[in-house]
């Protein structure tokens, strides 16, 4: 019999399910979180391994693979094959991919095309996660078999479904990184999920007619998990649930509230190598610096008096960037300058390049997806805007904080969990760490951007603000505390009673 109370927790072995990890593969901030979360996890005693798709990027940092098992094709093809191995980056630590070069080694992300759209197969390209965990959660590899399976997002979620109705006591636990993308896919797919007929059910992986990865992973994992207490909340609600409120209102073991961390290891401007002059709390001629130089690289005038403000984004609807058009005219009062980079959706694309005709030398667009300007930003910029309908977490308001930047947030989410607004209250307790706006209105986020302005006119102020948003600390330790106590309450619940099948 397993132990699972605090004894049991040294030498527990987790299997981490995802499609990205730093510094291999990244879209967002999922590949953050699992780039930084084994080692955390090891500070605490747990050993986790990473499963990932063999993307180029995975197998060429890949060392030393063996064939673990040999996976199913219900589909004409070539069977995806479990790799066993080390991961480079991740100082040779073990680890598993899925080795699949027709559904993992083509052009664009890693779901998506070239131009934009979502593969039509990725119900094929992600089901083969689910089939790696089930054959190591069956002892598939003589020399490593998990506890638990923590899926992460939609790409993993048919893991928790797969191992419930294999009949394992190994535990799963689904981390929801963002509700809103779901794994959705026509019905007749099922039949390419190798998992039996009793799965397709309203209590299963069907929802609507549609078999849903989510669905099936939060249905079926003994533990569910977000990534900040607030969205925990949000998500029980109809009107931020997405549809699947109800079946996380039914889950037994609620939905845990985990904070995400910053990986100081790499998001530090102390240390940082992709930033050109480094800094810190007590050392800001470094941050001057990079303002001048970033101002300079790209045709901004060069002038430290002008508060610039930079957007680090994924530019899709989630990130409420339509807002922030409708009131530039009033960000950029009183020689206000801002650079925004990201890429995504067409017609936000559009608006901000057309801003940056609009504003010469105020408002630069940066349509690019790069690790290193997104540093250069952080380090150079006054305010990082993070105007987002709805943040699940959210990262770049901590790298904000963590650069001297201060955040000015939509106050829902993580961001409400992670920024404390400068009201004149929390000026005089010296508790702010930046600006948040309630309603999600041009009005409201104009209001929250004069306050911004006007708190940039008085220099000692904003340096308060400033020195304890730098002090603020999003630490990985804690965050894995967290995940340690929902990976035993998994298995406790796993032998309490069989997970639903
Ligand atoms: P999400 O995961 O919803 O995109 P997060 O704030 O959690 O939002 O994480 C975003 C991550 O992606 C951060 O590491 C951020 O720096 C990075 N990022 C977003 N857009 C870009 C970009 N255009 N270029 C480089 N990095 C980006
Ligand atoms: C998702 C969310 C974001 C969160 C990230 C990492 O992409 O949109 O809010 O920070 O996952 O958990």
């Amino acid at each position: 019999m397993r132990v699972v109370d605090g004894v049991g927790r040294a030498g527990l072995k987790v299997l981490q399910v995802a499609a990205e990890a730093v510094p291999l593969v990244k879209t967002g901030g999922l590949a953050d979180v699992v780039g930084a979360l084994p080692d955390a996890l090891a500070r605490t005693g747990v050993h986790s391994r990473l499963l990932l798709p063999g993307f180029p990027a995975v197998k060429a940092a890949f060392t030393g693979a063996r064939l673990v098992a040999t996976l199913p094709c219900p589909w004409t093809g070539e069977a995806p094959q479990l790799m066993a191995g080390r991961l480079k980056p991740f100082g040779d630590a073990p680890a598993y991919m899925v080795v699949a070069p027709d559904l993992y080694e083509r052009p664009g992300g890693p779901y998506s095309d070239p131009s934009g759209a979502a593969w039509a197969d990725n119900h094929r390209r992600f089901a083969p996660l689910a089939w790696a965990a089930r054959a190591l959660a069956r002892g598939a590899d003589r020399a490593w078999q998990p506890d638990v399976v923590h899926a992460h997002d939609w790409h993993a979620g048919l893991a928790p479904a797969a191992l419930s109705h294999a009949g394992l006591t190994v535990a799963s636990v689904m981390t929801i990184h963002n509700l809103a993308y779901q794994g959705l896919f026509p019905a007749q797919t099922f039949l390419e999920l190798d998992l039996p007929a009793a799965a397709w059910d309203v209590n299963g992986v069907e929802f609507w007619g549609q078999v849903s990865f989510m669905k099936a992973g939060l249905h079926h994992a003994q533990a569910i998990s977000t990534v900040s207490p607030t969205y925990a909340r949000e998500i029980l609600d109809p009107a931020m649930g997405c549809g699947l409120d109800g079946v996380l209102r039914a889950h037994p073991g609620g939905v845990a509230g985990i904070l995400n961390g910053v990986d100081y290891r790499v998001w530090h401007p102390a240390t940082d190598p992709l930033i050109p002059h480094r800094f810190d709390a007590r050392q800001l001629e470094g941050k001057a610096l990079c303002k001048a130089a970033l101002q300079q690289a790209h045709g901004l005038v060069v002038r430290p008096d002008a508060m610039l403000m930079a957007v680090v984004s994924r530019l899709t609807s989630q990130k409420g960037l339509d807002l922030l058009l409708q009131v530039l005219p009033q960000a950029l009062e009183h020689g206000a300058q801002m650079v925004v980079l990201g890429q995504g959706d067409a017609q936000l694309e559009a608006g901000f390049a057309a801003a940056a005709q609009r504003y010469p030398g105020a408002l630069v667009l940066l349509r690019a997806h790069d690790e290193a300007l997104a540093h250069q930003l952080f380090a150079a910029a006054d305010v990082v805007l993070v105007p987002s309908r709805f943040e699940p977490c959210g990262l770049t308001q901590l790298y904000a904080m963590a650069y001297g930047a201060l955040p000015l947030v939509h106050d829902v989410g993580g961001l409400a969990d992670t920024v404390q607004d400068a009201t004149l209250e929390a000026l005089e307790e010296d508790e702010a760490t930046g600006f948040a706006f309630h309603r999600f209105e041009p009005a409201d986020l104009q209001a929250a951007l004069r306050r911004a302005h006007l708190l940039w006119r008085r220099p000692a102020q904003w340096a308060q603000v400033q020195q304890r948003a730098m002090a603020q600390r999003f630490d990985w330790d804690r965050a894995a505390q967290g995940y340690v106590a929902l990976y035993e309450q998994a298995l406790s619940r796993l032998t309490a009673a069989p997970a639903p099948v």
